[in-house]
């Protein structure tokens, strides 16, 4: 009886220390990513030349990034069409970036509202929002400029998102976060120093390379500490919700219409990129850094594991 409280202040204090622990943590990481955006931010209107015509014969994104690259598909296709693909499929990605991105801005904005207004962690996550509607307007003026459309995702997924957007601050969201941004990152990483690549998509996601690698800390640091914090419950949901997102998000990040606009059979060319081993590897490079930090913090356990295998992204 005498014990009890005794254990209970000792496990109270515990506790309060870690906390506080990691709030500091939160605030020194969201100073050092003030600095950085102070001194590497970019403002693609003037950063980039947009008046200057497309260049003859060359790619919207490096061959082995596209989807059907490799497949008898693809083998058959003409140089022209290949090149054509890879100016649907960048514009696709766009697509998918700037409905992320409009996902992560709402996110951000909801993360914030019980914080404090002057630490540094909120005035990080509003810096964040500006870059982010810097890169989705400047996404739009890519698409716009390689002629082809814009590719919404399925309606199923937008709606699905609009629920996720609107209720949810949890480590589950932030893991959706990065499930979008760092594979996409991964791809860009390759593109922009690719001379094969025309001159404006070079420049884009060289802006997006630069000014993305503080949000992946951002969101990082943000998970692995509401992994520490959240109850059991909220872990465990994390674990299967991020594995169904990776399910979803390997199946619609490329949109199927695509082939369709470039005179392929839609059907045909889907099961090719299905079958397609290099696909398959393309995939499970660009979400390895990913998936290696969320198996450090413990989100890839149990069934979100099972399902993080079946999305194909998890070797
Ligand atoms: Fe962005
Ligand atoms: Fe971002």
């Amino acid at each position: 009886m005498t014990s009890a409280p005794t254990a209970m202040t000792v496990a109270d204090t515990d506790v309060l220390r870690d906390a506080l622990g990691l709030l500091k943590d939160r605030e020194q990481v969201a100073e050092r990513l003030l600095d950085s955006s102070a001194k590497h931010s970019f403002d693609p209107d003037t950063e980039l030349d947009w008046d200057a015509p497309l260049e003859e014969g060359k790619w919207f994104w490096p061959p082995e990034l596209v989807s059907l690259y490799g497949t008898p598909l693809w083998k058959r296709m003409s140089l022209e069409q290949q090149q054509d693909l890879s100016r649907h499929e960048a514009a696709s990605l766009a697509s998918l970036g700037i409905w992320f991105e409009i996902i992560l801005m709402q996110l951000l904005v909801r993360h914030i509202y019980d914080k404090p207004v002057t630490s540094a962690h909120v005035r990080y996550a509003l810096t964040e929002i500006a870059d982010e509607c810097r890169h989705s307007k400047m996404f739009a003026r890519m698409i716009q400029k390689g002629g082809a459309p814009t590719y919404p995702v399925s309606r199923l997924n937008h709606n699905l998102a609009r629920v996720l957007k609107t209720v949810s601050t949890t480590p589950g969201s932030f893991a959706c976060t990065l499930l979008g941004e760092e594979i996409l990152d991964w791809m860009q990483r390759l593109t922009f120093p690719d001379e094969r690549v025309q001159t404006i998509v070079r420049g884009v996601t060289r802006i997006h390379v630069v000014e993305e690698a503080r949000h992946v800390r951002y969101a990082r640091e943000e998970l692995r500490r509401q992994m520490v914090t959240a109850p059991r419950w909220e872990r465990e949901l994390t674990r299967i919700s991020s594995g169904e997102a990776a399910r979803v998000f390997s199946v619609a990040f490329v949109n199927p219409q695509v082939y369709t606009n470039v005179g392929l059979d839609r059907r045909e060319a889907v099961a090719q990129v299905r079958a397609s081993g290099h696909r398959r590897e393309v995939m499970q490079n660009g979400a390895r850094r990913l998936t290696d930090f969320l198996d450090e913090i413990g989100v890839l356990r149990g069934a979100g594991r099972r399902l993080w295998r079946s999305s194909g992204l998890l070797a």
